[in-house]
């Protein structure tokens, strides 16, 4: 018999099960059932009792509201003057892509002085990681297992976007990805979910403050709802096939995590589910979302996602097209205009309830209130110049790329540089570069405020010591003319340091890669340079793990610098130089090529574990083990994990058990140890992966100095989802370990035995 996991809820159980039975989702019908039901405000009830049909599609209508630089003043002049008409007529209810405080509060005047109801418009930005001080990507700052820091960055961010007049970020991205080649990996926080709802919380935090209303808080947007991140063959907005087991368990978790820590809003995704488009999924947005998890804020569709039910062929038109979204639970069109455009229509014939429109608009009206939108409209145009780009959040910034910067490789302790080196080479075409350490969706960060690898290292190890560059070649393209001159700086120097990998742009949305290696000539560079016998230093500069097994094969030092942003080149000269011991862990496996992927250190057993037998699970040209698995990542000290312990070998429901295990640092400086919990149910209903973190803790140790680690392990920890709408645990043994990475450690077993009934 199974032990049931106490947040099970029975009734919503069976009518899920019958929703999910029936279809993953269901067609729009005007005496649909109301889920979702929000409670308004004195203020947004008489909004609402005194709104016409077509007002209230304006506030469900979100616009481009940015001017583009290339538009010439007359065009631009126009454009404005038309945007400021909707307003004014109360056809839209959100902008997105406007920046600057005056722009926006002429805006925003129009809204609450020229419109008939005066409700001010909330402004949606993409604010991933930082604003103008550009943070490291998002993906980078989960090597950091820290989800203070990630808070604190995610804070910065919003501090910078709310003086520049937006309410809302459209961040967090929380998708769960597992496969390298999808561009918008740099934009999550890696391959698994325990890990990436730690970050998605803290993200949340970050951005919303502790009190949404302050004026240096932003609305956040966990996003995509759902599965983003599992597209077939890693290709941006592609059909996603899974199974509901791998939906609940793995894609979901970090969406509950942001809706646990309180989250406004979420932003539907592109993809299909099963068939199913996201933005027309109701069961996803109504009966997960609302009814289950509770969710009480709004959701925006993404860029043009209504009117994209059409060519997914899942809507006859666009107008099919905007029933079927505003019925599964998308509140906010983004940019498509569908809404405003069918939805009068919609109500008129019955199709959709207007209390369906009435709901969308409440909830949208309560996140404009929620944020103090109706008391504080305008932004304070005296903040942005006090806080943009200010020495705090460049300090924060440094201290964030040096904390996500994984040591993959250090031999012969080549790392940090030692007083010895007199003469460095700094080679590669990212080396002396600085808009491409911004890395994807920058916001308003600026090329020119970065401070380049070369700069920040020559200023850093001052006058006794030459830093000479040489490019070698671009991150691009076909020229190798200037390989040999690097050979030559090379040949000249005590230590090479050659900063190589991709330019901002191969992430991110769209830039999906079908292949993973070092793009154009780079690794002929590495390779060059690491002919001449020099002591070689490798930084991997990019929004995606790269597939360099000849890399981690031959060059004694390796450090994945990520796309580092605005303060990479001082972290890079942190790390280098020892400044900063490196603490991060990969928050995603490295694989040896392209053809293991997808390749994910929780995968299943199957009934042919990977064996040096020949009929086992395993391709014949590549060993069966990842480059670099999930969780690793060096120091400059070494640390040994003896000890380990658990409270008990039984446990009963409602009971913890505690797993110990002592660390040590065993080297010569002080270091930063994120120790990590994982555990496998050995035998289940369902298989169970061959491992699941379950926890994390960093310890700071000084050389000599031990600390044990305790984790509480509850059924919580334990339970997986029970093929309904729930969790379980079910009895039986466990294997626990405490460890440095998902592929070492040390182990210990227990048994969850069944309740005895009385
Ligand atoms: C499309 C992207 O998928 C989404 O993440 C982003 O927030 C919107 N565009 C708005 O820029």
């Amino acid at each position: 018999m199974s032990i049931l996991f106490r947040h099970r809820t029975g009734w919503l159980s069976a009518l899920l099960t019958l929703a999910l039975l029936i279809s993953f989702g269901s067609r729009a019908q005007a005496d649909a059932p109301k889920a979702g039901q929000v409670a308004a405000s004195k203020r947004v009830k008489e909004l609402l009792s005194a709104m016409t049909l077509e007002e209230k599609l304006g506030q469900l209508t979100q616009r481009p509201g940015g001017m583009r630089s290339d538009d010439n003043p007359e065009v631009a002049r126009t454009k404005l003057e038309d945007l400021k008409t909707e307003i004014r007529e109360g056809r839209v209810g959100s902008l997105l892509g406007a920046f600057g405080a005056e722009y926006i509060n002429d805006l925003q005047r129009v809204a609450v002085e020229e419109s008939k109801h005066g409700i001010p418009l909330i402004i949606g930005n993409d604010i991933i990681h930082g604003c103008r001080t550009t943070f490291p990507i998002p993906l980078a700052e989960a090597a950091s297992w820290d989800p203070t820091l990630v808070e604190r960055s995610a804070h910065i961010a919003a501090v910078e976007a709310a003086a520049s007049g937006t309410d809302w970020t459209f961040a967090p991205m929380v998708d769960i990805c597992r496969d390298p080649r999808w561009g918008r990996v740099a934009e999550g926080s890696g391959e698994d979910p325990y890990l990436g709802a730690q970050m998605a919380a803290a993200r949340v935090r970050g951005f919303q403050g502790r009190d949404l209303r302050a004026p240096d808080s932003l609305l956040a947007c966990a996003k995509h709802f759902a599965a983003y991140g599992a597209p077939e063959a890693g290709k941006d907005y592609n059909t996603v096939d899974i199974s509901l087991a791998t939906f609940f368990e793995v894609h979901l978790p970090p969406f509950r995590a942001a809706v646990d820590a309180g989250v406004g809003t979420l932003m539907s995704a592109f993809n299909e589910i099963n068939g199913v488009p996201a933005t027309a999924n109701r069961f996803l947005m109504t009966d997960i979302l609302r009814r289950q998890w509770g969710f009480e804020g709004f959701v925006v569709s993404d860029w043009t996602a209504v009117t994209e039910l059409v060519a997914h062929g899942y809507a006859r038109d666009d107008a099919d097209a905007a029933a079927l979204a505003i019925h599964a639970g998308v509140d906010m069109d983004m940019t498509s205009q569908a809404y405003r455009t069918h939805l009068a229509k919609a109500v008129d014939e019955a199709r959709i309830d207007i209390r369906t429109i009435d709901d969308a608009v409440r909830r949208v009206l309560m996140g404009k209130e929620s944020i103090g939108l109706f008391e504080n409209p305008y932004t304070d145009t005296t903040l942005h110049d006090k806080v943009i780009l200010c020495d705090e959040h460049r300090h924060a910034a440094r201290e964030s790329a040096g904390r996500s910067m994984v040591l993959l490789k250090n031999e012969g302790a080549v790392l940090p540089l030692n007083s010895s080196v007199k003469k460095i080479a700094l080679i590669g075409p990212l080396a002396d570069n600085q808009r491409e350490l911004l890395g994807t969706w920058a916001s308003i960060g600026k090329a020119e405020d970065v401070i380049a690898i070369r700069t920040a290292l020559t200023e850093a190890v001052g006058d006794g010591v030459e830093v000479a560059y040489a490019k070698g070649c671009d991150i691009e393209g076909g020229d190798t003319s200037g390989i040999a001159g690097a050979v030559e700086v090379a040949n000249k120097s005590d230590v090479a340091i050659v900063v190589v990998g991709e330019a901002a742009g191969m992430s991110g949305e769209a830039s999906c890669r079908s292949n993973i290696d070092l793009p154009g000539h780079q690794l002929e560079l590495v390779k060059a340079i690491q002919a001449t016998g020099k002591p070689v230093v490798v930084l991997v500069a990019s929004g995606r793990p790269l597939a360099i097994p000849w890399v981690a094969e031959n060059v004694p030092a390796i450090v994945q610098i990520w796309h580092p942003g605005v303060e990479g080149g001082h972290a890079v000269a942190d790390v280098v130089l020892g400044k900063i011991n490196p603490s991060a862990k990969l928050p995603i496996t490295i694989p040896r090529n392209v053809g293991q992927v997808p390749i994910y250190y929780a995968h299943k057993s199957t009934g042919r574990p990977p064996t040096d037998q020949f009929f086992t699970s395993k391709y014949r040209d590549v060993p069966w083990t990842p480059l670099y698995p999930f969780g690793f990542g060096l120091s400059y000290t070494t640390f040994e994990y003896t000890g380990m312990t658990l409270s008990q070998s039984k446990m009963k429901p409602g009971e913890s058990i505690t797993a110990s295990a002592t660390v040590t640092n065993t080297g010569k400086v002080a270091g930063d140890e994120i120790v990590q919990l994982y555990i496998r149910d050995k035998v289940g209903s369902r298989t169970r992966p061959v491992r699941q973190l379950r926890g994390f803790k960093r310890v700071s140790l000084a050389p000599g100095e031990s600390q044990t680690v305790e984790f509480k392990l509850t059924e919580k920890d334990l339970a997986y989802w029970d093929n309904k709408f729930g969790f379980e645990a079910e009895p039986g043994e466990f294997v626990v370990w405490i460890a440095p990475n998902s592929a070492d450690g040390l182990s210990a077993e227990f048994e969850l035995i069944e309740q005895q009934r009385n």
